[in-house]
């Protein structure tokens, strides 16, 4: 519509500066230090939405960090959409690989680089000026809450706790969410699920204390390589898990799924490329996109123990650790899994050394029908903008909170996602693309247009 890209053309560059000071607050959930910063961030998340021109905007207070809510009601008789992000962020550690302060934007290429500038900040930020475009120009048709919450990246520990407690304020028709990737700006997709997790973490311990590897060496386990070796017994030849019963829920897709999804252009030399490897590695009999969307997987995440300091120490360490987490499709459970993973782990260590499972997080995958009326507005919009209609294809991250929000608000939650997987999530470089923020914004007020309609 003219009167929203009027709009948004006008006020282009201040939505940018906007971004770039929240950006500017290092609001990294996992560190403790960061407590004051992720209360300022808060802060600002309720400010912005003010001024945007929310009836309210509230902060409410977790065990953890805070959620920010907000609403703006038009008619309670009128669909309601409720948008989730979140503003925290992921460590930005290793920093000497940044190539600018992770917490000082700058714009290179046409691209913002900054830790959050697509997850989740970036992207969050488009349904904050989406909303300002439809009240400052009068074309707001329905009702739209949001909430912000700053635990995602840590599992969303207390984001639950507030669900169930607040299921009036927050309940909707649906729940629209742009928190994950799309192919790209030529060929837009909509994201149809989400794999759940199952995070452990493993203590691997043999001597009492750690030895001289001359004295010792040759005479008891080493708990690394007792370790490392459980480690490789995870993934047989074809890279297949050898857990018994980790496949057993796993929903197969049908014929004519994959082949839908193998529609889904996919450039290999170009992935290899981007990574700087020479072959891609995965379970036997599936596609990289089905491995990374319709497959379970298990993976390392760290792994440690004995002397890594500067110059050699000739230790046999008392103890190795890993940190250990499954990716979850649809119909695993994620508690199943997790007490999957910790009886195997437990039951496949040798007598040598006594091992120690616990678990840290989870979340249960989410699969989104696209007959809803939420997908079709979203597709919608995305064709309305794009000119093209977008592919549905499933996403490898977690949003554990999405399946909670289906059970407890009785409503499909759509998966709109305006980054791209090169974006560096979690990596150092974190980027989002200006044209892919502006393009989120502008297409952001059709979805409420057309689910205002619909919904
Ligand atoms: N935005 C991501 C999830 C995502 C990324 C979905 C890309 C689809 C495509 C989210 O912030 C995230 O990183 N989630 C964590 C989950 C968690 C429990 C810490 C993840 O996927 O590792
Ligand atoms: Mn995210
Ligand atoms: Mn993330």
């Amino acid at each position: 519509m003219d009167v929203w890209k009027d709009y948004q053309l006008k006020n282009k560059d201040r939505f940018l500066e906007e971004l770039l000071a929240l950006l500017r607050i290092p609001s990294v959930s996992a560190k403790s230090e960061h407590k004051p910063d992720m209360a300022a961030c808060a802060e600002a998340v309720k400010q912005r939405l003010l001024e945007a021109g929310v009836d309210k905007a509230e902060i409410h207070a977790t065990a953890g960090h805070p959620v920010v809510y907000a609403e703006k009601m038009v008619d309670p008789n009128k669909p309601t959409v409720l948008v989730y992000g979140h503003y925290d962020v992921q460590p930005a550690e290793p920093l000497e690989l940044w190539k600018s302060g992770p917490f000082e934007p700058v714009i290179i290429d046409g691209k913002i680089f900054a830790r959050g500038s697509c997850d989740d900040k970036g992207q969050f930020y488009m349904h904050v000026k989406a909303l300002e475009t439809l009240i400052k120009t009068n074309t707001l048709e329905n009702n739209i809450k949001f909430c912000i919450e700053g635990e995602e990246e840590v599992g969303s520990p207390n984001l639950s706790k507030f669900v169930k407690a607040n299921k009036e304020l927050l309940a909707a028709d649906c729940v629209l969410i742009s928190d994950s990737a799309m192919i790209s700006l030529d060929t837009p997709s909509l994201d149809i699920g989400l794999r759940g997790l199952s995070y452990i973490e493993v203590e691997v311990t043999g001597p009492n204390r750690d030895l001289h590897s001359g004295v010792y060496g040759g005479a008891v386990a080493n708990p690394i390589t007792i370790l490392a070796k459980m480690i490789a017994s995870l993934h047989d030849e074809n890279n297949h898990i050898t857990i018994p019963g980790f496949y057993d829920d796993v929903l197969e897709s049908s014929d004519d799924e994959r082949a839908l999804m193998a529609k889904a252009p996919f450039d290999e030399k170009e992935y290899k490329d981007d990574l700087g490897v020479k072959e891609l590695w995965g379970e036997k009999g599936f596609s990289t996109n089905e491995r990374t969307g319709i497959r379970p997987t298990l993976e390392l995440n760290g792994i440690w123990g004995g002397y890594t300091g500067e110059g050699a120490k000739t230790v046999l360490p008392s103890k190795a650790f890993a940190k250990i987490s499954a990716r979850l499709v649809p119909n695993q459970g994620s508690e199943k899994i997790t007490d999957l993973l910790i009886k195997h782990i437990e039951k496949i260590a040798p007598a040598y050394v006594t091992v120690k499972a616990t678990l840290h997080h989870g979340g249960e995958p989410y699969l989104t029908p696209i007959d809803s009326a939420a997908y079709k507005a979203a597709a919608k919009a995305m064709e309305t903008t794009f000119g093209k209609t977008p592919i549905p294809v499933r996403g490898g991250g977690s949003i554990p909170i999405c399946s909670l929000f289906e059970k407890e608000l009785d409503c499909k939650v759509v998966l709109m996602g305006f980054g791209l997987d090169s974006d560096n999530l979690h990596s150092p470089n974190e980027k989002f693309d200006l044209a892919n923020f502006y393009k989120g914004i502008e297409t952001i007020p059709y979805f409420h247009k057309f689910f205002a309609k619909e919904g």
